[in-house]
């Protein structure tokens, strides 16, 4: 393995290693996401982040695709709905993904919301195991699962390797955050951009981008690398899909990161995990 491969990847679980920076593709939809997918990938990036909810599953594979990419050479990860929470529905789940992704096997396939109402969740994780062990996929994750959810899937006796969630850096979450690092669980940031975020202008990020001669993105992108946390913005826009790619070849000071770590403001996530799903 070359050393910056390494830099740009961190370990998933044994022999499987994640690409840090991946491209969202929510709410990107047909052409639009067929044509972000293959000019990202064009422009570098190895980790595309899809759901069926997102209903661009299709379209992302079209994208995929069409960049010419050896699948080998790419990190895919998708997601299933609740109505898949068993061990057998899990299975049916996997095939749907392959159909609409037109691939043959998954990198990371992830419980995308607990729906703790439903309570069947467990059984998710466990039907995502029988995948891995059975070489289907190569990784199983979740998404949204607050700290009160994963205890359960650990009390069941499985590791969850990744969870996803909603992290920026007036959303920082400690708490779960700190769940996730007392449990080995690596942590992918969905939003990591937030959403018309007061900190993307904030001199805690644009002292930094003035600095370094980088955007306010790309700082904040950095802090959740330098965190340990794998993030996946989206953007169709190529400038931007680029400059997200682009934060490998510097490093912010500890001062820095505190100075970002500070922006916290104790907001949940958009979305309560336990009461939102689909
Ligand atoms: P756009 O898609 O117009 O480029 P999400 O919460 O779904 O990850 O949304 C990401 C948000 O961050 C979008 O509004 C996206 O805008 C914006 N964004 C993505 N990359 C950048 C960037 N480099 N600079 C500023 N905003 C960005």
């Amino acid at each position: 393995m070359n050393g910056s491969k390494d830099m740009t990847t961190a370990e998933l679980t044994s022999g499987v290693r994640i690409p840090l920076i991946g491209l969202g593709t929510w709410p990107l939809a047909g052409e639009d996401a067929s044509a972000a997918v293959a000019q990202a990938i064009e422009g570098g990036y190895r980790h595309i982040d899809t759901a069926e909810n997102y209903a661009n599953e299709a379209a992302v594979g079209e994208g995929i695709r069409r960049s010419g990419i050896e699948r080998s050479q790419l990190f895919l990860t998708t997601k299933f709905n609740s109505e898949w929470h068993s061990k057998d529905g899990v299975l049916e789940a996997f095939g749907h993904a392959l159909k609409r992704l037109r691939t043959d096997y998954l990198d990371l396939f992830l419980v995308h919301w607990p729906n703790p109402a439903q309570g069947q969740f467990v059984d998710a994780c466990e039907g995502l195991q029988r995948l891995v062990d059975d070489g289907a996929i190569r990784a199983w994750g979740v998404s949204n699962f607050m700290p009160a959810h994963l205890r359960i899937v650990h009390g069941a006796g499985l590791r969850v390797p990744l969870n996803q969630v909603q992290i920026d850096p007036e959303h920082g979450q400690p708490g779960q955050l700190a769940y996730h690092r007392d449990h080995g669980i690596l942590t992918a940031a969905y939003s990591p951009l937030g959403r018309n975020g007061a900190f993307l202008s904030h001199p805690a990020v644009t002292g930094p981008a003035r600095e370094l001669d980088k955007t306010p993105a790309q700082i904040v992108l950095r802090w959740h690398i330098q965190h340990g946390r794998v993030a996946v913005p989206k953007s169709a826009n190529h400038q931007r899909q680029r400059e997200n790619l682009d934060v490998f070849s510097f490093v912010l000071t500890q001062g820095q990161l505190d100075a970002i770590d500070a922006l916290e403001t104790g907001a949940p996530p958009r979305l309560d995990s336990d009461t939102y799903f689909h």
